[in-house]
């Protein structure tokens, strides 16, 4: 981990409000690994505290970040112009942790809406990690609002992933949420044996996650929690949460979680 002065390479509007960021650091992209993410200060006068933002995924030099406008923070990221220089801390954190690859391996990719950021890079990781012997298709269950919101598909596909959709109002793929996706695409599996689960999007989508596996006690499940930060670095205990193992960072200890402990 090491504090930089990174360059803006990239800035590119995705949706309304989504935007694609690309900073040129070849320290970042040769260190950084899936569900790792940086803390960026957007400017020295209006914003005191960094915003933490997840690696999405690394194309030679580049690291890029997907994110949503929220506030002043990513407004004012949003707002980069090439070349604009930002001060960065990373790779921070706890990423996901990828299984040793067998052939009946099969990975389950859920995003709630903002939370298919990480997993792009983590798709990219287990598609380079795969045995050549692989026999079920990987697959990634986007969940967004509506079809309009629907992040990061393309990206998925390169990776050799089967896309699912679940959008609230049913404008595309299944109506409702990408739990009950997740419930759907268990049930119909053979075997549960070799199924490993990484999600990331709001809380409470994780506690939704762990009723579904009451059924399925042998499916692993990794979690990546968004929380408020302050120092990012493991030092304010800003960012604390409850687990069946105690009080743990996100910063630290995280963003990645064994949901099991959740
Ligand atoms: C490990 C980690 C990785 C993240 N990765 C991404 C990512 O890849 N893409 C992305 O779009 N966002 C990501 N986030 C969330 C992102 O950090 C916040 O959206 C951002 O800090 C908001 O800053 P802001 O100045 O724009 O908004 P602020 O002005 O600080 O806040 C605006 C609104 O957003 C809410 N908010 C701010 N921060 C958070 C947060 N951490 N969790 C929940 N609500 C929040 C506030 O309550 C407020 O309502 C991540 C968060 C964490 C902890
Ligand atoms: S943000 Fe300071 S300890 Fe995690």
């Amino acid at each position: 981990m090491k504090q930089l002065k990174v360059k803006t390479a990239f800035l590119k509007k995705i949706k309304s409000d989504v935007f694609l960021l690309g900073l040129d650091s070849s320290y970042l992209a040769n260190s950084a690994r899936s569900g790792q993410f940086l803390h960026v200060k957007a400017d020295d006068k209006t914003t005191i505290l960094r915003r933490p933002l997840s690696i999405h995924k690394i194309e030679k030099n580049l690291v890029y970040i997907l994110f949503r406008v929220r506030g002043r923070g990513t407004r004012l990221l949003a707002n980069a112009k090439k070349g604009d220089i930002f001060d960065v801390i990373g790779p921070l954190g706890n990423g996901f942790c990828i299984p040793r690859p067998t052939p009946h391996a099969q990975h389950i990719l859920v995003a709630g809406g903002m939370g298919a950021a990480p997993l792009v890079f983590l798709a990219e990781e287990l598609a380079k990690n795969k045995n050549s012997k692989l026999k079920n298709k990987n697959l990634v269950l986007l969940g967004a609002k509506s079809k309009k919101e629907v992040l990061a598909e393309s990206e998925f596909k390169k990776s050799g992933f089967e896309i699912h959709v679940a959008t609230d109002d049913g404008s595309r793929g299944c109506k409702g949420s990408v739990v009950d996706l997740l419930k759907k695409n268990l049930s119909a599996m053979r075997s549960l044996l070799n199924v490993n689960i990484y999600a990331c999007g709001p809380k409470e989508m994780f506690y939704e996650i762990k009723k579904v596996l009451e059924k399925y006690p042998k499916v692993q499940a990794q979690v990546s929690f968004e929380q408020f930060m302050g120092c990012g670095l493991g030092i304010c205990y800003g960012c604390v949460i409850g687990t069946k193992e105690g009080y743990k960072k996100v910063c630290k200890d995280g963003p990645v979680f064994d949901l099991k402990i959740i």
